[in-house]
């Protein structure tokens, strides 16, 4: 075996030269890997004894794509299509054996290659619209070639990978094999006994040329592709990079292809996506974690009451095959329960997202019971009884009678002091906040609530729990809100005030939606429930006179058929109603608050500037670990646009200079001394600084 460099091996035998990559973890394309595999084909071509290459990856997976860290930056040469040039010019047949992920540019270098073999469980795909972007070496122009302009639009635009078995019906790789190298061996043996044959993908035109003479399926599919994607730039450059490969010849659309890809990646989309990316995986590093300190082993659960939360909570560890006991107040909560749980199943069998099979084995993971003996032998539990502080101390006391040692104790309480849950047990330690979001078997953020006292062991617990549930987790510090729900909460208070002033509820949701949002947050109220808020202001003795009044109105939104809006029986539809404004006008005179028109740039303003500014007082009160994870947050939890790369991100893009003096401006308009910058946002006005340079320290970071 020869080593080509440090990341790069090369070996022959029986004449197949077989180049094995080994860059950890997941063998991204980096300029190292780059110039060892161009430096091995090399010698795989200037090697006579050589028939045949078999390129494969150790480790893991076999290329996971391009090395996102290196965009944005200088390309270092060779670039990826100069090395799947040196693979179209190889004159010797080559087999390219998958395992893990080949993904984007680790796809488009097996595009490059003549055959194709993976083992079963892998997966291929080309997401790089996930990143903002389109596939940048060659994936727009020789998936199409292989498996059909049609199949590969619907591929490239969505981003999602395939496993091995679809790959094969789509033609996207020619055998499905035991082990990666060892297949790949045998089917070049194979190919050479059969004498050699090899087409460049990039040669075929058997696919394509069809749908240059008749593109009507082809333009159906991108239709379809491209569906409620307003506003994203990568899956319209996707679609027409695909096109491209029926329209022109290789060469230009390869051409067209890099042009678009450098023009996203340069782009403040992309950028934003990226951020997303690598945020995601740094909420996961909590900077005082001990070195070396594993998670508790998960391998059944407790859910205390299974109600909206708890049911969809239970789900969550039943889909990730964890068994889970929902503890009740009686046979009665229970059956009810149960009941909506496999409704909620049952939605998702007659659309097809899964098999009747699959729902019986996951609902038979979910049992009741209002025994509480159930408890002394868990490993988590996770309570979600109703919003009540003495409620939740009594159930933890319990808890704490009946765990054994060790088991993880967790409250998915929205609002209640963390601490003051935890000292209710003789073992705080073991006690965090797992705050899902609802409906919790859909959404994927878990805000994991550091209490004063919580171990390491329980947040490494919380965060291996949540990741085995398919979630996001967040580590955040114990407050009022946390911090999802904390930022809101500003951009609540503005919501109310523009009505007094004079918005109508469509035209503010409209702006929000605009910005990229999937829903408005008049909309977003209904849907949530007014109620749920009018309770905490009644507990709170805080006013809020337009919704208030609704909701004694009993408009509580959809699920009363009017809130804000008005919904037809049966309809989610959300109607404006005249009589909405006619309340808060007249809330207006009695509180002598002068209404207007209001310029949209100053409805969006208002919607995202406090809650900027309550991000930064989060960071300066160290609630959370950095910047990135409130961007997470918002991303996971609040169906902020991945696109706009979270709150702090686009602040740093609008500049906290701008968005201080915005700010000034509204508390001096509207008296609300709140709206005031935040110490932090001053700061990084005045210093040129970025909240995604800015290192807090504190609560959740301990
Ligand atoms: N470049 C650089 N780093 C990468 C990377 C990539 N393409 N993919 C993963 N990493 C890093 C992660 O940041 C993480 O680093 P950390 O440990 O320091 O946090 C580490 O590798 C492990 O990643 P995960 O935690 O995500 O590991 P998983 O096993 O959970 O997932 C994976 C593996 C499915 C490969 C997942 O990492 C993934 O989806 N990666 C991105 C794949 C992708 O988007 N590829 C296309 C890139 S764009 C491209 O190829 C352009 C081309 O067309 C020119
Ligand atoms: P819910 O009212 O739908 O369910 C509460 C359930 O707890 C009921 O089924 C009730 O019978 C049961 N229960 C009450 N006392 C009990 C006891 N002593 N023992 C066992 N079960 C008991 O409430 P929901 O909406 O599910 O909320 C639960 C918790 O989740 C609350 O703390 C809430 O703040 C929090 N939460 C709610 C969200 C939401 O959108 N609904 C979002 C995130 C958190």
């Amino acid at each position: 075996m020869v080593e080509v460099n440090a990341v790069t091996a090369y070996e022959v035998n029986d004449g197949i030269a077989l180049i094995t990559t080994d860059n950890p973890p997941v063998n991204a394309l980096g300029a190292l890997v780059r110039a060892g595999l161009v430096a091995a084909l090399g010698m795989a071509m200037a090697d006579a004894a050589v028939k045949a290459v078999v390129l494969s990856c150790r480790g893991r997976t076999f290329f996971a794509g391009a090395d996102i860290t290196e965009f944005g930056k200088p390309l270092q040469r060779p670039d990826l299509n100069e090395v799947i040039g040196a693979l179209d010019a190889l004159t010797k047949p080559v087999v390219a054996g998958i395992f893990g992920t080949a993904l984007g540019g680790g796809l488009e270098v097996a595009l490059g290659c003549h055959y194709r073999v993976a083992v079963g469980a892998a997966r291929l795909g080309l997401p790089e619209v996930k990143l903002g972007l389109l596939p940048g070496a060659g994936g727009t122009q020789r998936l199409p070639r292989l498996i059909g302009p049609e199949a590969a639009v619907g591929l490239v635009v969505a981003g999602t990978p395939v496993p091995a078995k679809l790959a094969l019906q789509h033609g996207l790789i020619d055998a499905i094999v035991d082990d990666a190298v060892a297949g790949a061996m045998e089917f070049a043996r194979q190919v050479l006994a059969d004498g050699a044959k090899m087409t460049r993908v990039r040669d075929r035109e058997d696919k394509i040329l069809p749908v240059r003479d008749n593109p009507a399926a082809f333009e159906a599919a991108a239709k379809a592709a491209l569906k409620k994607l307003h506003g994203v730039e990568a899956p319209a450059a996707c679609v027409e990079s695909v096109r491209n490969a029926f329209m022109l010849p290789f060469e230009q659309g390869l051409k067209a292809e890099r042009d678009l890809f450098v023009k996203l990646m340069m782009g403040d989309q992309s950028r934003a996506q990226r951020h997303i990316f690598f945020a995601e995986r740094e909420a996961q590093k909590i900077p005082d974690m001990p070195a070396g300190l594993k998670p508790a082993p998960i391998t059944n659960a407790v859910v205390i009451g299974g109600g909206t939360m708890g049911g969809g909570i239970a789900m969550c560890f039943a889909n990730a095959g964890v068994p889970v006991t929902i503890v009740e107040t009686s046979d009665e909560a229970l059956a009810k329960g149960l009941e909506r749980i496999k409704g909620t199943y049952q939605v998702s069998v007659d659309r097809g997202a899964l098999t009747a099979d699959a729902m019986a084995k996951r609902f038979a993971l979910i049992s009741g019971t209002a025994d509480w003996n159930v408890i002394s032998n868990t490993d988590i539990v996770i309570e979600a009884v109703f919003e009540n502080l003495d409620l939740k101390k009594e159930i933890f006391g319990k808890l704490d009678r009946l765990a054994k040692p060790g088991t993880l104790l967790a409250s998915n309480t929205s609002t209640l002091d963390v601490d003051a849950i935890g000292n209710a047990t003789s073992r705080p330690e073991d006690v965090v906040g797992m705050h899902f979001f609802s409906p919790a078997n859909v959404m994927k953020l878990l805000e994991i609530v550091r209490g004063e006292k919580s171990s390491h062991k329980s947040i490494a617990t919380a965060i291996a729990a949540g990741k085995l549930m398919g979630k996001v987790p967040v580590v955040v510090g114990n407050c009022d809100g946390f911090v999802g729900n904390r930022m809101l909460a500003r951009r609540t208070t503005e919501n109310e005030r523009l009505l007094l002033e004079g918005a109508k509820p469509q035209d503010v949701d409209a702006v929000v939606l605009g910005f990229g949002f999937p829903m408005g947050p008049y909309a977003m109220g209904d849907l949530a429930g007014l109620d749920v808020g009018w309770r905490i202001r009644q507990h709170r003795g805080v006013k809020a006179p337009v919704t208030d009044t609704l909701c004694e109105q009993g408009r509580f939104g959809q699920k009363t058929g009017a809130g804000y809006y008005i919904y037809e029986k049966g309809s989610r539809v959300p109607v404006p109603d005249p009589m909405v404004l006619e309340l808060a006008a007249e809330k207006a005179a009695a509180l002598g608050v002068k209404r207007r028109n209001i310029a949209e740039q100053e409805v969006f303003e208002r919607m995202f500037y406090p809650m900027i500014n309550e991000a930064a007082r989060i960071l300066e009160e160290g609630i959370a670990i950095r910047a990135s994870d409130i961007d997470v947050v918002w991303v996971y939890g609040y169906g902020w646009p991945v696109w706009r790369g979270g709150p702090c991100f686009y602040a740093d893009l609008v500049g906290p200079k701008v968005i201080c003096a915005a700010l000034d401006h509204y508390a001096e308009m509207t008296g609300d001394e709140g709206l005031r910058p935040a110490a932090l946002l001053r700061e990084l006005a005045a210093t040129g600084g970025t909240f995604a340079a800015f290192k807090p320290a504190g609560k959740a970071a301990a």
